[in-house]
């Protein structure tokens, strides 16, 4: 009997999935660059499952059943083209090359036009939630060759996590790229969610001065609000976590955080399509300020840096706090979505919003509670501009307000950095204020470069020069957005 799929790529993700694949009844082809490891997978995680082993990419393909599917696990970049390459001589029309990894979406493009100009079929597919998820149930997003999706789906849909209604976190996302733009949408809100925990570990150690004992329990009884996620949850265990001598093995580990460019590539993202995801760019950048450990060392001593502490009651604090957690991610998430929302209409993917918010529900490093109020907020109007407004969630930002308030000016006080808290309020009363300084800006970009503005009562779509100082003229530039 020949194999239903074939996994290239041993590292642990591509491994777990197999394991996954072959727990759920399929049979599994691996194959690895370094042929010695596909042997020692098969003697070691893979003994005694249904698992078989290639020798070379032409074995590999001899054992998959028609239409062929081959999944690459493998690092994003050029290693993925490589594959390629050597695939398409061995392959058939029809067959489908998938790829697992975290590559950027405009590459999937290119690789789903380039594939279905063979007569091959290519899916870029997200695939979320760590070693864990992969091997127990991941959050998959595909997207690419729609004519793949009903060959992939039973596999996919069998192996990703499901919702407590039993619903799959997986299904078609679109076309092209689509399915690692979300992806790549995902761990941008990863980055803004975490640095939102560190702000408020940040406030509760340096600010409240609360204990590690103190902090776990908070982010435990977080975790039974609506704040309830993943993310919350590892955040408590990690606090709790104590080194060999008793210490908080948190407190040990050098503050400057890593990235592998997926959130820059959403930053970027939003830049080109003028979509202000200002929470999720401020997570990138709060990554590069801290992985300035030098500078900032010699600038505290430069500066005479202090944090200050925060007086009053430390319980009334704490639930501020959480407020003020809980209303940024609502902006965090609403951002996001008006990014993909964007994609969507411009690279015309059609996107369903709602979908999204279910594949993200269950198995992915952002998985929550919230996601299930996200999604039913789509159904409720699958049209909604700005989730903020749907009634859940501006009930929640208006009533937090007040804390939120307080917590930010607070911070701003006492000299801590946050980011991403400060800004969400920021977007916020941005976004709800109908009469912004914007004027003034259109007026000197028209006073130094006659470059036109619109009056408030005439028609949008007239523009006006004036000639401000009475030399420079009366032609106006052109008038174009970028
Ligand atoms: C996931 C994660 C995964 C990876 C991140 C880490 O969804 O399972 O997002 O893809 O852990 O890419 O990203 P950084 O190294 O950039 O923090």
């Amino acid at each position: 009997m020949k194999g239903d799929i074939g996994v290239i790529g041993l590292a642990v993700m591509g491994q777990n999935l197999i394991l996954n694949m072959n727990d759920h009844g399929f049979k599994v082809v691996a194959f690895n660059r370094t042929v010695s490891k596909v042997e020692e997978f098969l003697e070691g995680p893979a003994k005694d499952t249904n698992i078989i082993g290639a020798t070379s990419l032409e074995d590999l393909v001899s054992k998959l059943e028609s239409p062929r599917k081959i999944m690459l696990m493998v690092r994003a970049g050029d290693v993925v083209d490589a594959f390629i390459n050597k695939l398409v001589p061995l392959l058939d029309k029809g067959d489908i090359i998938i790829d697992g990894g975290n590559s950027n979406y405009p590459d999937t493009n290119r690789r789903v036009a380039e594939l279905e100009a063979k007569g091959l079929l290519f899916v870029g597919s997200g695939v979320s939630g760590g070693e864990e998820g992969a091997r127990f149930g991941p959050s998959i997003m595909p997207g690419g060759s729609e004519a793949a999706w009903p060959v992939i789906k039973p596999i996919f849909q069998a192996i990703s996590a499901k919702t407590a209604a039993g619903e799959p976190c997986c299904d078609w996302v679109g076309k092209n790229g689509a399915g690692h733009f979300v992806k790549m949408v995902h761990n941008g809100i990863e980055y803004g969610d975490m640095q939102l925990i560190s702000e408020a570990y940040h406030f509760m150690k340096s600010g409240l001065e609360l204990s590690h004992d103190e902090m776990q329990a908070i982010l435990q009884e977080w975790n039974k609000t609506e704040l309830d996620s993943y993310l919350v949850e590892i955040t408590a265990e990690i606090i709790g976590y104590k080194d060999e001598d008793g210490q908080p093995l948190v407190e040990k580990i050098l503050d400057t955080a890593g990235q592998k460019g997926t959130g820059k590539w959403t930053g970027i993202n939003a830049l080109d399509l003028g979509i202000p995801l200002t929470l999720i760019t401020e997570a990138v950048f709060a990554r590069c300020v801290s992985s300035m450990k030098e500078q900032r060392v010699e600038a505290e001593s430069l500066f005479g840096k202090t944090i200050a502490k925060i007086d009053g009651d430390k319980k009334e604090w704490v639930d501020a706090l959480r407020q003020a957690l809980l209303a940024s991610k609502i902006i965090s998430y609403a951002q996001g979505f008006m990014l993909i929302r964007e994609a969507s209409e411009e690279f015309n993917w059609d996107l369903n919003y709602g979908n999204v918010a279910l594949m993200w529900r269950g198995g992915c490093i952002i998985r929550s509670a919230f996601l299930g109020n996200i999604r039913d907020a789509y159904d409720t109007n699958p049209e909604i501009k700005f989730l903020g407004s749907d009634t859940y969630f501006k009930d929640i930002l208006l009533s937090s307000m007040p804390a939120w308030r307080k917590v930010a000016s607070k911070a701003m006080e006492i000299g801590l950095p946050m980011p991403t808290m400060t800004s969400a309020l920021t977007f916020l009363d941005g976004y709800t204020t109908a009469s912004l300084p914007a004027n003034m800006i259109q007026a000197q970009r028209d006073y130094f470069g006659a470059h036109t503005y619109e009056r408030i009562d005439q028609p949008r779509g007239q523009f006006f020069h004036t000639n401000w100082t009475g030399t420079g003229g009366n032609t106006a530039s052109t008038t174009y957005d970028v």
